[in-house]
């Protein structure tokens, strides 16, 4: 396990939740950020506590949808620091959504918001890390959900398994050019966004419990991470389950 120190960190979805605890904790080993989100002053306020642990933080509110937008926070982080080391894309949203209720706006945009704020990260920072000696660390906050289709989460588990897999072709293209990729895969954690959502939420974490987990990953970079494991050895049971038999457990557990 190498501890993450001295380093240029980006983490895209630090304004609150799992991204801004990453940051937190990361904080303490002095190393450079540039933090990204759309809610300017949650993200300052993030900034403020980062630089109050020891490490340097440049915040740059920005729309991940953007693909402009996006290169140009990439573009800053190398201007300011020379280069990144550590990159985190954290953004993503899945709101409950049963399919007999969305329309296809809905569903499209659940797909942008899981799957083109990655797209939109993901390509420049391949530019990016390719020209780097020692290349650099790529890691997606993807979900157990992305592994099968749970019902009321479809769009959002269809556009996690999207970014999964651009991200495994990546990992076997861009190895010999020093790019690590890593998914890490979260059951329920208890953030505030998705408090109240009203989707059930077997074996839920605390978002520093989700975070720690997330710090270990980056600092051992295994190609999937999957936690907390009560979550993630369920998802693996039902993948192995004939159909039927899966479906009835899905639909016990997504039950009101
Ligand atoms: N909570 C869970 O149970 C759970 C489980 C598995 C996976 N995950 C994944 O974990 C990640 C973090 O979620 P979270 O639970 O910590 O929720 P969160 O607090 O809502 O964090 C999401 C972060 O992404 C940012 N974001 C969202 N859309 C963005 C956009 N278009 N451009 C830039 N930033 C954007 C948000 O900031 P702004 O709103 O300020 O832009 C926020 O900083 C997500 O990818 C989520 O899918 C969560």
């Amino acid at each position: 396990m190498a501890r993450i120190t001295d380093r240029t960190v980006l983490i895209v979805g630090a304004s609150s939740g799992i991204g801004a605890e990453v940051a937190r904790l990361l904080a303490r080993g002095a190393n450079r950020f540039v933090i990204t989100a759309r809610r300017e002053a949650e993200l300052a306020t993030v900034a403020k506590d980062i630089r109050a642990a020891g490490s340097a933080c440049l915040d740059i509110p920005a729309d991940a949808l953007d693909p402009r937008a996006a290169a140009a926070v990439v573009a800053a982080a190398v201007e300011e620091y020379g280069s990144v080391d550590v990159a985190l894309l954290n953004a993503g949203q899945g709101p409950d959504m049963r399919m007999d209720r969305v329309d296809v706006a809905d569903v499209s945009r659940i797909m942008a918001l899981n799957y083109d704020v990655v797209v939109n990260y993901l390509v420049p920072l391949i530019h990016q890390l390719r020209g780097q000696p020692g290349g650099g660390l790529i890691a997606h906050t993807n979900s157990l959900a992305g592994l099968m289709g749970l019902p009321r989460q479809g769009p959002y588990s269809a556009a996690k398994a999207a970014a999964r897999t651009l991200i495994d072709a990546a990992r076997v293209e861009l190895e010999p050019q020093g790019i690590r990729f890593t998914s890490l895969h979260p059951g329920f954690v208890a953030t505030d966004r998705i408090s109240g959502d009203g989707l059930p939420k077997p074996f839920q974490i605390s978002t520093e419990r989700a975070a720690r987990h997330v710090v270990r990953a980056l600092e051992n970079e295994p190609a999937q991470a999957y936690f907390p494991w009560p979550t993630a050895t369920l998802v693996r049971t039902l993948r192995t389950l004939p159909t039927p038999v899966a479906s009835w457990a899905l639909r016990k557990l997504a039950a009101d």
